[in-house]
């Protein structure tokens, strides 16, 4: 049995301190990116009081044993239910992430979902990840810029295609636009400044560049190159959603179609009738819709359409134990994004690795405290009652 206790840094044993950490390596206007939600980020509080409310019972008088954290998902092997979920720029929270994410993710048998705005290539991650990466879109506007992304993710050998549905606007972010965030980081005397402040990250940076849109470069119009970044998706990446641009997607990829952002149940219904092999109940960790709801609630509202497709989960999600708890409530799989990013600004190249292994030893403990062997032995042992607490 791997011990992972003894594999993870010591130090930063919670999502907590590598976000703490993440704040003194990472300039601010970078920090700030990752960690805000939407306008007041009252949906923020929203996905943490829904997993702080769960409640295990163990078990405590039983056979010891040893819990598996296996899971199958789309015909795959797992060695964990949970995965990376998209993150835009990536590369400008800290130099390389994509890669170093990607590059563990095939190393530790866990997916990684590649974002339509990161800071890497798709064809780059297929190859650090050997072909096991899964590609998230943002509908283009333009109909030429989706064929042309199709066609290269079928020659770098994609098998997973999440679209995500939740950006019909982009989210109104007041510390973005106080920082003036922009691709590339604009270098005026504020952000200079900041990023003098933190010479790891400025050293990363030198050697591996300032953070392009690797993946729509080749579409990008010279005189667009440094647009604000709210400007940018609204000009580049806001095409239709309707039913019936999202099926001529789903016509035109035969492998597996996944569709992120889900929140209602007519969403859902119409993501089955579209013939999506999943979906992903997320509310882009509260960075769109601030008054919205969280995602672990849904889990309930929606146990009926297990058997109809698999059930994903993403938002506020920040250790095993939320992880745990999610699987506990009928999740067949789970996506976590701020808690990898925390790792690897805290950690560099160590972080990837960090994070796997603290979360499977968080895991680990909590289903060795109730009793579980299996991820299915969770149902049953997990409670969700949500009192409101003042924000
Ligand atoms: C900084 C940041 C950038 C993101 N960029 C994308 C993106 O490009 N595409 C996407 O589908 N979701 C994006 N998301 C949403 C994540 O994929 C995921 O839904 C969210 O982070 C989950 O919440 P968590 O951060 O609390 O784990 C982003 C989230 C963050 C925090």
């Amino acid at each position: 049995m791997t011990n992972y206790n003894s594999l993870f840094n010591r130090h930063f044993a919670s999502s907590e301190r590598l976000k703490n950490r993440a704040k003194q390596r990472v300039p601010k206007f970078s920090y700030e990116y990752l960690i805000e939600g939407c306008m007041d980020d009252i949906g923020l509080c929203r996905n943490r009081q829904a997993f702080d409310s769960v409640k295990f019972t163990p078990q405590y008088i039983r056979p010891n044993s040893t819990p598996s954290l296996k899971c199958e998902l789309f015909g795959k092997l797992y060695s964990a239910p949970f995965g990376i979920a998209p993150i835009g720029l990536q590369g400008l929270m800290w130099p390389n992430a994509p890669v170093i994410l990607a590059r563990a993710s095939y190393e530790h048998k866990i997916p990684f979902i590649l974002s339509t705005v990161s800071s890497e290539s798709l064809e780059r991650i297929s190859e650090v990840s050997q072909g096991t990466a899964w590609y998230q879109l943002y509908n283009p506007t333009d109909p030429a810029i989706l064929s042309d992304l199709l066609s290269r993710l079928t020659s770098a050998q994609y098998q997973h295609l999440v679209i995500t549905i939740d950006v019909p606007t982009f989210g109104l972010r007041p510390r973005d636009f106080h920082n003036g965030l922009a691709m590339p980081p604009k270098l005026n005397v504020k952000n200079i400044w900041q990023a003098i402040l933190r010479p790891n990250w400025s050293l990363s940076t030198l050697r591996y560049g300032l953070p392009k849109f690797k993946n729509l470069e080749p579409y990008i119009d010279t005189d667009n190159k440094k647009l604000e970044l709210t400007e940018f998706m609204n000009t580049t990446t806001m095409g239709p959603l309707d039913f019936d641009s999202v099926k001529r997607i789903r016509d035109l990829w035969p492998h597996k179609l996944i569709i992120k952002g889900i929140m209602s149940e007519s969403d859902l219904q119409k993501a089955i009738k579209l013939g999506a092999d999943g979906v992903i109940l997320s509310n882009h960790g509260a960075r769109q819709l601030d008054l919205g709801e969280a995602t672990l609630p849904l889990l309930g509202k929606f146990s009926s359409y297990q058997d109809r497709i698999s059930l994903a989960i993403d938002s506020g999600i920040r250790s095993g134990v939320d992880i745990a708890s999610a699987c506990g409530l009928g999740a067949k799989f789970c996506f976590l994004g701020r808690f990898f990013m925390y790792s690897v600004c805290a950690l560099g190249n160590e972080g990837a690795n960090h994070a796997i292994y603290l979360l499977k030893a968080q895991m680990m403990q909590v289903m060795q405290q109730v009793g579980a062997n299996t991820l299915k032995d969770l149902c049953g042992k997990v409670e969700l009652s949500i009192t409101p607490r003042p924000l």
